[in-house]
């Protein structure tokens, strides 16, 4: 699709381009083998392009959002198709669970993550995908799961629930935030013969590293390590691909980088993995539909990963988070990266010219579009409560890792002259 398709036709307003863009996008992806591509000629500094972007979205003008790694604001067309669907359902009451639509959303995801549809099952957030894999693994007492400190809570609870509950010993590594050799090392230092399992994130809520997962990857396969990667942070933001990355298992959240209605997530389970977890729950979608009751007490498990979806869910927000993820195909998931990571590059260049202290890598290969900082001077949240009242600014306080930090998500939303805004705050803030 080329770059002039997008917005340039007169006389219509912004929500129907953005209809039009969406039916278009459609078509191309449907035929396309390079689902990150996008819309050709997108540059990272056509300003003018990524202003209209902002524009697709309700999101205030009247502060700054900063905080995508907590909540992602979503594009109009997302919540228009959201409401559309609820009206449709509403109107005469069903569920809209169907296969089609089932089907058109998990297609889009699939081109996201690098799967196929049926490796994909719905939840609703991170937390459950962390969870359902977590304690639908066999694992006994003694057996060992390496994670690192920088895992947000949502990565952490499961697993030390199971260490209480089971008896199963959690091993951490805390990431090294200047190299990637430095961590695989980390982690191989700590296998034993009893590691089962490995989890971490793909990109750390906590400095926004991208940890090199595919070579954590080939250490887990060489190894026979069970490999759960929490992709909450990565999905929207950057290029994924689940099979290069070798894991068994990827969660994410539909309401963080791709925009979706809050409350969805997706869990891929690599389709050779699927038996070697046990549902924790199960239920209307889950089975096969053929069980005996009576005599053998015998039943099957959906053959695809739509086994972990149990009971009556909301289409419509599945329907919404479909819109949102062909939003960013349209864009181009590599042109979003380009933007998301000339942003978070300029905020390091100039936190680094103001003094502050950059927790975040600094390796281009490693930093993302979140970055954490702190400043001498000030606690955490002086600095971020500084930066709401004087800068009207949302950003996230990072205590994981006791790391006592600010971090700043930027998105496909966000410009420079925002990057510039913080740094005028920070500035101010450190001469208080
Ligand atoms: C790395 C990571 N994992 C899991 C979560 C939990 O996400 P959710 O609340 O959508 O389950 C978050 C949320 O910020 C996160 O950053």
């Amino acid at each position: 699709m080329l770059r002039r398709d997008f917005f340039k036709r007169t006389g219509q307003s912004l929500a129907a381009l953005w209809a039009l863009q969406t039916t278009i996008g459609r078509r191309a992806n449907a035929a396309t083998t390079q689902p990150h591509a996008g819309g050709a000629n997108i540059t990272v500094h056509d300003d003018a392009f990524w202003a209209q972007v902002r524009d697709a979205f309700p999101l205030t003008r009247k502060s700054t959002y900063l905080n995508t790694g907590g909540l992602g604001a979503s594009p109009k067309v997302s919540i228009d198709e959201l409401k559309n669907k609820i009206d449709e359902f509403e109107e005469v009451s069903k569920t809209g669970h169907t296969h089609q639509l089932w089907s058109e959303v998990k297609n889009k995801a699939g081109l996201i993550l690098g799967c196929d549809a049926d490796e994909i099952a719905y939840t609703r957030n991170t937390t459950e995908g962390a969870s359902i894999i977590c304690n639908g693994l066999r694992l006994q007492r003694g057996d060992e799961v390496i994670t690192s400190t920088h895992e947000h809570v949502g990565n952490i609870v499961s697993w030390l629930a199971r260490q209480k509950r089971d008896g199963i010993v959690v091993k951490t590594f805390t990431p090294s935030t200047r190299s990637a050799q430095e961590n695989i090392e980390r982690i191989a230092a700590l296998i034993t013969p009893k590691t089962r399992a490995l989890s971490i994130s793909h990109v750390t809520c906590a400095t926004g590293q991208i940890l090199p997962v595919k070579t954590i990857g080939e250490l887990a396969a060489a190894h026979g390590i069970w490999y759960f990667v929490d992709g909450a942070q990565a999905p929207g933001m950057l290029p994924v691909d689940v099979r290069d990355i070798g894991c068994h298992a990827y969660a994410t959240s539909g309401h963080k980088w791709l925009l979706g209605p809050k409350g969805t997530g997706l869990l891929y389970v690599r389709r050779d993995a699927l038996n070697t977890i046990d549902p924790t729950y199960g239920g209307g979608y889950s089975a096969n539909g053929h069980w005996d009751m009576i005599s053998s007490g015998q039943f099957e498990w959906t053959s695809t990963a739509q086994r972990f979806e149990y009971g009556t869910v909301s289409a419509p927000l599945f329907a919404g988070l479909g819109a949102s993820m062909q939003f960013l195909l349209d864009i181009g998931i590599d042109n979003i990266w380009r933007r998301n990571h000339a942003l978070g590059a300029m905020l390091i260049k100039g936190l680094n010219e103001l003094g502050a202290e950059v927790v975040s890598p600094q390796d281009k290969n490693e930093h993302s579009s979140i970055i954490t900082f702190r400043l001498h001077n000030m606690p955490y949240g002086e600095l971020q409560r500084f930066l709401t009242q004087h800068y009207q600014m949302r950003t996230r306080g990072i205590y994981e890792g006791g790391l006592d930090a600010l971090r700043v998500s930027l998105h496909l939303y966000n410009s420079p002259a925002e990057v510039e805004r913080v740094l005028e705050g920070v500035a101010a803030a450190k001469k208080l």
